[in-house]
């Protein structure tokens, strides 16, 4: 940001606060939660040692809490030892080893039940049949799979014997895959025959065996699970069935006791620049926030049934499906394929099937569900929520609305998540049985998270709603390590500023005089008009909050007077405006975004189309609308969108 201040100009007066009902059966209520926020701010290394011995389970207790000898590197609970697997799944077993620990369904309707002994079990052969093909402590094992339960399973057997997994989404292509393979240096790949979405087959084997032609000198071994039984090629010597490498293997698999720093995996981030960086989490830090986020933040209990939408090939399918809530001790919900498959009831079908309590997705999902209309949600029994929660990007206060009325009945909290894939778990979250809501908004920090809103200097901006870097000013046990194999980068990116002391997070925020936290956007995407700085999603927000907008997409383009000029992608219900139309509809847009935030925010132009250009896993690609709005040749590679004919919309070519 070359000046202070970013200015913020959409305001949500609207406050939700959980019902009586709600709290009085929450885990954290509001005396709890001030008794954290005095622990933590009290004595801040104190309150992360008694986290960690009451939350973990360890073999080898520490006697270091933190190490910032190395700053910016920190290492959590440096002489301890655990295993994570041992902490998700055997710590259970003498209390509830017939508790099920995962409920699958398949596209096609297919369901499983896994108790914990069976996830134990499974987990251990597994772990025995990587022994078997020579995979040892330390070693990178890449899992290109889809949603079922043997993706946790890997994962998990990888954790038992202290390998390093990393998970690639399966909806990117064999190029991204074979990059993220040689990154790691990883000697094994384990996927599958292929994968059920939205009615297709994800041909994911055929995709690896692209990577590994393309040069993927480390690998030696692939394993295959069977999963839709076409035909695959399977290359003697390199390719096993995962059911051979499991066949007569013991259920049995003691735990290697790794150092709480051991890296428990790489995790790429969809890199908006350049090459993917593999970010590395610690083994117990990481654990760390993941559970007590599940505790506190989704309030997991006994008897509740935990749906998290999200794929394990993202950060959220790690801490929320394969480790967090099983570390809890919960059970969760697996689902492989598409929610508008057979039709756009699907999640809520599955809500009622399986009764589901806790339901957290994108408000991606949530708007695109919306825009079918309440007659989906309004056929099934969703009265078994009880807490509703999205992750992602803002909540445009509209699509919030929806959610707590349509979904939730008007009786759910829904918290809003902030959080980031190097931050491993959440960070900025409402606690749900005590503080209330405000549509956008994702509140306030959780407790022994020291986040702030800081200007240029690094000091911290206390005048309400005025915009700023986010910063995280301590460092806390779920903190990046670092990124793989690139020391300088982790320092560059995340301590660029402020003498190295606070955790940039890449993000504009602001607080209002609640002390409430509202992301604005990321740092790259503020724009400058006319010397005024805006965030461009609350520019988005607007437009979405019109009738007539299903998702709009807001860039800047160089402008000779203002200095940058506004560039709006809109997406419209119904069909795209055309030829007279486009003037009408262009115009009460505009009007619109003067009226909810300001002449100055007002669209210079506005493009629609039938899509937005997205990644496969949803984020819309800001760089390429850049390209687009600035007229400038497209360099990049589009092979891997959902939606590859929107481009030629938005350049005006169709
Ligand atoms: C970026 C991190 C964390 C898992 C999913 C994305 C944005 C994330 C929110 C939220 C506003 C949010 C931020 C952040 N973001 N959650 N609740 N409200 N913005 O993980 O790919 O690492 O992206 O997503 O911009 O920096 P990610």
């Amino acid at each position: 940001m070359a000046d202070n201040d970013i200015n913020s100009t959409l305001v949500e007066n609207r406050q939700f606060p959980p019902s009586e009902e709600f709290v009085a059966r929450a885990r954290i209520k509001p005396a709890d939660f001030e008794a954290l926020h005095k622990h933590a701010e009290a004595n801040y290394e104190g309150f992360w040692e008694y986290q960690a011995r009451q939350n973990l389970d360890w073999h080898k207790p520490f006697s270091i809490t933190l190490d910032d000898s190395r700053a910016p590197h920190y290492q959590w609970f440096t002489d301890g030892e655990l295993n994570v697997s041992y902490n998700c799944i055997d710590r259970h077993l003498a209390t509830q080893a017939d508790k099920t620990a995962i409920i699958f369904e398949g596209e096609e309707g297919d369901t499983r039940h896994i108790s914990y002994q069976q996830l134990h079990d499974e987990v251990c052969q597994f772990a025995n049949g990587l022994k078997s093909r020579g995979i040892k402590n330390g070693d990178r094992v890449v899992i290109y799979m889809p949603m079922t339960p043997e993706a946790v399973i890997a994962m998990q057997a990888c954790a038992r014997i202290g390998a390093i997994h990393s998970v690639v989404f399966g909806g990117f292509s064999a190029e991204s895959l074979r990059d993220r393979i040689n990154d790691a240096g990883a000697v094994m790949l384990i996927t599958a025959d292929g994968g059920h979405r939205g009615g297709k087959i994800v041909e994911l084997k055929t995709a690896a065996d692209k990577a590994l032609e393309k040069g993927t000198p480390s690998i030696e071994n692939v394993i295959v699970l069977k999963r839709t039984g076409q035909d695959i090629a399977m290359q003697s010597g390199r390719d096993h069935w995962w059911h051979d490498i499991v066949a007569g293997q013991s259920s049995e698999c003691e735990p290697e006791w790794v150092n709480a720093t051991h890296p428990l995996f790489l995790l790429y981030t969809s890199g908006s620049t350049g090459k993917p960086k593999g970010i590395q989490h610690s083994s117990a830090g990481y654990l760390l926030n993941a559970v007590i986020t599940n505790l506190w933040v989704f309030d997991l209990q006994d008897n509740d049934i935990f749906w998290c939408t999200a794929d394990v090939g993202w950060i959220t399918g790690h801490t929320y499906v394969a480790f967090g809530p099983l570390a809890a001790g919960s059970t969760i919900v697996m689902y492989e394929g598409a929610p508008v498959v057979p039709d756009a009831g699907r999640f809520w079908k599955i809500v009622e099937d399986h009764k589901i309590t806790v339901f957290y997705t994108a408000p991606t999902a949530i708007r695109a569900l919306m825009k079918f209309g309440d007659e989906y949600p309004n056929k099934y029994d969703l009265s078994s929520l009880r807490l509703l929660g999205t992750v992602g990007e803002p909540i445009n206060p509209e699509a919030w609305m929806w959610y707590h009325t349509v979904i939730g009945k008007e009786r759910c909290p829904i918290v809003d998540t902030w959080w980031q894939t190097e931050t491993g778990a959440h960070m900025i979250a409402p606690i749900p049985g005590a503080v209330s809501t405000k549509p956008g908004s994702c509140t306030l920090p959780l407790p022994g998270i020291v986040a702030d809103v800081v200007n240029e200097e690094g000091e911290s901006i206390t005048e309400a709603n005025k915009g700023g870097y986010l910063v995280i000013k301590k460092p806390f046990p779920s903190m990046l390590q670092t990124v793989w194999g690139d020391e300088q980068r982790y320092i560059d990116t995340y301590f660029p500023k402020f003498g190295g002391k606070y955790y940039l997070a890449g993000d504009s925020a602001r607080r209002d005089e609640d002390g409430y936290f509202w992301i604005m956007g990321r740092i790259d995407d503020v724009v400058n008009i006319s010397g005024h700085r805006l965030g461009t999603m609350e520019i988005e927000s607007a437009l979405v909050a019109h009738e007539r907008v299903v998702e709009a997409a807001v860039v800047s383009r160089p402008h000779d007077v203002k200095g940058e000029a506004i560039v709006a992608f809109v997406i419209c219900n119904g069909e795209r405006p055309v030829d007279e139309e486009v003037k009408k509809v262009v115009q009460e847009l505009r009007d619109w975004v003067g009226e909810e935030i300001g002449a100055i925010a007002k669209p210079d132009e506005i493009r629609f189309a039938d899509g937005l250009p997205k990644t496969r896993s949803g984020k819309i690609m800001r760089r390429l609308l850049r390209n687009i709005a600035r007229g400038e040749e497209i360099t990049q590679d589009i092979s891997t969108l959902e939606n590859e004919g929107v481009v030629k919309q938005l350049q005006g070519k169709e």
